[in-house]
């Protein structure tokens, strides 16, 4: 927060409430905030982070309303309950449905943000390990809500990935047993799935406020990564901030219509308008997009535990990142070559994320089914996912600390000021 605050109260209550509680004291602090003069719209995206966290919780409350954690029940309550006889029920569902693709599409979008512009190096990292941990808790909150409407594809994705942690020794099974209440996906797996989708959010909610006082200490990053010198380089958050943030969340409201009112089901897949099953296997299990890239991993690797390893460790990546990073300068607006590393890397996840959504007999060129030269029980798909892995985790543990000591940086101005006034910006992004 800032160490002095603008905040006088006037009347008797606001004084008798700011020596008690000053929380109105906060509020125009965060308002009065000295942000960056030149955050440019990839900065939006924690704002609208903050707005899809919001409309979840508010959506997924009203659904809780309307919705039957069992069994015989689920699929109902969701098919027929709230898609048809709840007023309005399908649009609080397509909200909710879709606004979790939404969610993810910000945070990648967010956190590549911060990859580029080196958000997470110091004195941010603790700043970047809450957005790690808040993205753990959103990866394992969409996976719970996926299960809950019970159709073919819930049912057998929950019972694909807890099965993967049976594959660690010794406290794989206990944990899976747990997980289940049981000893198969089953009514209590659902019932518990459904306590923790609905508890999970708010431990987010918390996170996010932590993350965002970790943001108030350090104060922001910014496109050049030059940190704030003095009052010149920075603009109150509010109006500045507020409006550029409120025309951001507008604009994605328009994307997120788009899903809503005319492919509500295009992100989801047709598999789950069939109620579950446990006696018969859809041809294709798949995740939702946002787990594409993962699961590609995990199935790289023929060996159960060591795909699952490296599934998880992917994920660990971000939580050492800014401890790999070498470089003394933060953005890579001034680091030419890391930038190309970081843009294959980009285009390597997309890859990933394509070829976790192919089938296992999938050929990469319709008529070419094998690589033959290395493996002819595996297609191209399964080689190419091999490589990607690979690049995957070089990016982390190879290029991004030894770039960080070989590379010659461009200049880095003086301070923010000097590039937003002499136009320097605009040439170098
Ligand atoms: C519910 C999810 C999240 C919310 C609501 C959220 C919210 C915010 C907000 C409001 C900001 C300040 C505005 C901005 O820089 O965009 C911010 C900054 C930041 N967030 Fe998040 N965040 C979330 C998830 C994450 C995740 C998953 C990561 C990384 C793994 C992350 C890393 C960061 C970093 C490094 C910054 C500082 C950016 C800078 O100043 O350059 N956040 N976040």
């Amino acid at each position: 927060m800032t160490a002095h605050s603008t905040y006088e109260p006037k009347t008797g209550i606001e004084r008798w409430l700011d020596t008690r509680l000053p929380i109105v004291r906060l509020g125009v602090e965060m308002l009065d905030f000295p942000t960056p003069k030149n955050l440019n719209y990839w900065w939006t995206f924690g704002g609208i982070l903050t707005f899809c966290l919001l409309t979840q919780i508010v959506t997924g409350v009203v659904l809780a309303m309307h919705y039957q954690a069992g069994g015989a029940s689920a699929f109902l309550s969701v098919e027929q309950g709230i898609m048809r006889d709840v007023n309005y029920g399908w649009l609080i569902r397509g909200i909710h449905a879709n606004g979790a693709s939404m969610f993810f599409i910000a945070v990648y979008i967010h956190m590549f943000r911060g990859m580029y512009y080196g958000s997470y190096k110091a004195p941010r990292e603790l700043l970047w390990l809450l957005g790690c941990v808040i993205y753990l808790l959103m990866m394992a909150t969409a996976f719970m809500g996926y299960v809950l409407p019970w159709g073919q594809m819930s049912f057998w994705g929950a019972k694909v990935i807890t099965n993967l942690l049976g594959a660690f020794p010794i406290i794989g099974k206990p944990i899976t047993t747990l997980l289940w209440g049981g000893f198969a996906v089953d009514d209590p797996t659902l019932n518990r799935f459904f306590s923790l989708h609905y508890l999970l959010p708010f431990l987010i909610a918390a996170v996010v406020a932590l993350h965002i006082w970790a943001l108030h200490v350090p104060g922001n990053n910014n496109p050049t990564g030059v940190e704030v010198q003095t009052k010149a380089d920075t603009v109150p958050f509010h109006p500045y901030y507020t409006v550029k943030d409120g025309f951001a969340i507008a604009l994605f409201l328009i994307l997120f219509s788009v899903f809503i009112f005319y492919e509500p089901d295009a992100l989801g897949h047709a598999d789950n308008f069939i109620a579950a099953n446990p006696l018969v296997t859809p041809a294709h299990i798949v995740p939702e997009w946002y787990f594409l890239p993962f699961y590609a991993i995990l199935r790289a690797i023929p060996d159960k535990l060591s795909g699952v390893i490296a599934m998880f460790g992917a994920i660990a990546m971000l939580f050492i990142l800014p401890w790999l990073n070498t470089s003394k300068v933060k953005s890579m607006r001034y680091r030419p070559t890391m930038r190309v590393y970081f843009l294959i890397f980009l285009a390597v996840c997309l890859v990933l994320g394509w070829c976790g959504a192919q089938l296992p007999d999938d050929p990469v060129i319709p008529g070419v089914h094998t690589f033959t030269l290395v493996d002819s029980d595996l297609n191209s798909y399964v080689w190419l996912s091999r490589i990607s892995t690979l690049y995957y985790f070089a990016y982390f543990l190879l290029i991004t600390p030894m770039l960080g000591l070989r590379e010659t940086p461009l200049p880095v101005p003086d301070s923010i000021s000097k590039p937003v006034l002499s136009g320097e910006a605009a040439k170098k992004d």
